[in-house]
């Protein structure tokens, strides 16, 4: 159960059916989050948000938004409205079959760079991740390689503590211990940091998926647990738009929990949350 919706609201200013609309229509169109479910959440996220302006009501926290369209005030807004929950090693089979089926693919087509993006890449463990298998599938042949890894998100809030790359050690659990030893060093204070070699090769930045992509090509995307939120025809749209950013024989890998339509998509299934794009009819 998500901790917010079991804090006693009866405290909570409560939204208005008019401003209660207003949220969701303005998330769902410039966010793709779909919050019609959602009130409870809402008042529960935004409750300190209001006390923090003084406001009494979600009509003076609205009319601030309006008239702050771009401003770091919106910026707070979707980090307490978005669900950063993320850590090590989630759906590990994404990162075995990096290691063991795409990696050695692109190694016998004779490649030797790697484009990789994590849509969706919240606190880091995901984009980290990806990094610490690429460098453990490559080895001693990690210098021969190009590598990058573009890590985007729309919540300001976790980049920075993506880009700081310091966990507590709980928070390591279900890392393997090679690459907790190789990959992660234990600071002063107790926590764990991610090393600067795999640090250098993430790059984060902040990224709304409802904007336009730019003209960039990658080799996989990873968006994993960012889908389930927005409704079906958003979900569609984004997926067609990663189309277009992957290379002839580039993976899509989604969530464990979402699935695309077979009727609707250009991708081949791989395996469930695992899609290809071949639209030549080739493979890496
Ligand atoms: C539950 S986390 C998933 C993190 C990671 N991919 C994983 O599987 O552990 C979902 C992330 O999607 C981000 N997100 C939601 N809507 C977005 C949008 N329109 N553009 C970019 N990121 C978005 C949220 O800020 C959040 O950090």
């Amino acid at each position: 159960m998500d901790i917010d919706s079991i804090i006693d609201s009866s405290t909570f200013v409560r939204l208005t059916d008019s401003e209660f609309e207003y949220i969701v229509q303005f998330v769902s169109q410039r966010y793709g989050i779909d919050l019609s479910q959602k009130r409870r959440l809402i008042e529960a996220r935004l409750a300190g948000e209001l006390k923090t302006y003084g406001f009494t009501s979600y009509e003076q926290y609205i009319a601030m938004l309006k008239s702050n369209p771009a401003s770091d005030k919106v910026d707070n807004f979707i980090n307490k409205i978005t669900t950063n929950y993320s850590y090590f090693n989630r759906e590990m089979e994404h990162y075995d079959f990096l290691m063991n089926t795409i990696i050695p693919a692109l190694s016998q087509a004779k490649k030797s760079t790697l484009k990789i993006w994590s849509a969706g890449c919240s606190t880091g463990e995901e984009p980290y991740n990806i990094a610490m298998a690429v460098d453990s599938a490559l080895g001693f042949k990690r210098n021969l390689w190009n590598v990058s890894i573009t890590a985007t998100d729309v919540s300001t809030r976790a980049l920075s503590v993506a880009k700081k790359g310091e966990y507590p050690e709980a928070e390591l659990t279900g890392m393997p211990e090679a690459w907790k030893k190789n990959y992660m060093v234990k600071l002063p204070n107790g926590n764990y940091q991610v090393k600067d070699n795999i640090r250098n090769v993430v790059s984060f930045s902040k990224f709304n998926l409802m904007d336009p992509f730019p003209p960039k090509i990658y080799d996989v995307i990873f968006c994993r647990n960012v889908m389930i939120y927005f409704k079906q025809p958003t979900s569609q749209a984004i997926v067609k738009k990663f189309y277009q950013c992957l290379a002839e024989g580039g993976y899509l890998l989604i969530g464990h929990s979402e699935t695309l339509s077979r009727t609707d998509t250009q991708y081949k299934y791989i395996r469930p949350s695992i899609y290809q794009k071949v639209s030549k009819q080739t493979s890496i």
